[in-house]
């Protein structure tokens, strides 16, 4: 058993002054140092500065380690221009990040304060790395394709790395499946890929309304998607609709990923269903599709929670930075509200959307925090200080071990 004291817990938005946190791999007891040292005596005491705060270690649901390679090859701007230029450098792009530079990925998220993460993994190239990072890893087996003469294959391929990610045996490896959007997987392989994730219990993401090309592409054929899909694909018309998209997932609770797009009856349908978006405003902003309406997803029920995307999205995969985006993104929102709003949805709220026992400060729960010198005592306005300053990370904890 070990015993912190810091000045400050900030769980995720109340602030506890002057308590003290017993854990070992999941949080004991959390109470006066003197109660906690009677109940636990052997303990170890860890010495910590002055102006401590333990906060939740952060959730990122949605990352694509795999093309972590680029900085100024993708073209930003446009949807449509930023997916050519992934299809025109791909090669070049998986061929530029060996494992070394995906572990790097993760090392970075690690010190951003990432202690769970959720990688989108296209080609199982990223499985490894994945396998050996330190932190929490829901590993998203994608499964991508539009075309019906390929769905056999691809879905033999999809099962075949879903399987190797099942024989990877460590705590905190979760193997899971992501449906890549409406617009790029046949309705057959959804169907396959999600009967076989809920007989078997398995977490499911997917991309969906991202863009205002996706969104006019499924629901009138046309569009900048539309030479797109005539000239590589032979395809006249959407493989699914918006609606039909949905329905496939019915009972199926999912992360579902941007949703920048969504009418409020779409936004309905997400509540109805228990689906959770995942808002990355940097990769919304950086490839031209707008910035997600929170007062809609308010009004219609509709749960978010916080993400980086990947690399070839960002410049940097720090949720920290993530949410300081969007506290100046969403401008007509009360900033101290907001803060607070983004500090749950990126621990507490990211946790339970992906069914795990972590992004709280709370008995019982699995010991993931972070421990940060804030150099003062902290006011009421925490949450806004701390997605501004940027401060120093001292020890991160994941299921009680110091890992940094
Ligand atoms: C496809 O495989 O059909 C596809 C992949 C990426 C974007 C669009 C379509
Ligand atoms: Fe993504």
């Amino acid at each position: 058993m070990k015993i912190i004291t810091p000045e400050t817990i900030l769980s995720p938005t109340e602030q506890l002054s002057g308590m003290s946190i017993a854990f070992d791999t999941h949080i004991q007891a959390i109470g006066q140092l003197h109660e906690l040292l009677e109940q636990y005596p052997d303990a170890e005491f860890i010495e910590t500065p002055l102006h401590t705060m333990v906060m939740p270690g952060l959730i990122n649901p949605h990352v694509h380690l795999e093309f972590s390679g680029n900085k100024e090859t993708l073209k930003y701007g446009s949807f449509m221009g930023w997916l050519s230029s992934v299809i025109e450098h791909r090669e070049e792009l998986i061929g530029n990040c060996n494992e070394q530079c995906m572990a790097k990925a993760c090392d970075d998220m690690l010190v951003h304060g990432i202690t769970t993460f959720g990688a989108v993994s296209s080609y199982a190239m990223d499985l490894e790395v994945a396998a050996n990072a330190k932190q929490k890893v829901v590993f998203f087996n994608e499964v991508i394709g539009s075309q019906a003469t390929m769905a056999d294959t691809l879905y033999d391929d999809f099962m075949s790395r879903l399987e190797a990610s099942q024989q990877v045996q460590r705590e905190g490896f979760y193997p899971a499946i992501a449906i890549h959007s409406p617009y790029s997987v046949h309705p057959a392989l959804i169907k396959r890929a999600l009967k076989h994730a809920q007989q078997h219990k398995i977490t499911t993401s997917a991309h969906y309304m991202e863009s205002p090309a996706e969104k006019e592409w499924l629901e009138s054929n046309s569009g900048d998607f539309e030479p797109f899909f005539k000239e590589f694909l032979k395809q006249d018309y959407a493989v699914n609709t918006s609606h039909e998209f949905l329905e496939l997932f019915r009972g199926k609770p999912t992360l579902m990923t941007h949703v920048v797009q969504a009418n409020a009856q779409e936004l309905q349908e997400l509540s109805k269903e228990g689906h959770t978006v995942i808002h990355c405003p940097i990769s919304n902003r950086l490839l031209g599709n707008g910035s997600i309406d929170l007062d809609q997803l308010d009004a219609n029920h509709v749960p978010w929670i916080m993400g980086t995307d990947g690399l070839s999205s960002n410049y940097s995969l720090d949720l920290f930075e993530e949410m300081k985006i969007a506290l100046f993104t969403h401008t007509d929102r009360d900033l101290l509200t907001l803060a607070q709003e983004l500090l749950s949805n990126a621990t507490i709220n990211s946790a339970k959307a992906l069914g795990l026992n972590t992004g709280e400060i709370a008995v019982g729960k699995e010991a993931d925090f972070l421990v940060m010198d804030l150099q003062a005592s902290p006011n009421e306005q925490l949450p806004i200080h701390l997605l501004l300053h940027g401060y120093n990370l001292l020890n991160i904890y994941i299921n009680g071990n110091e890992v940094t």
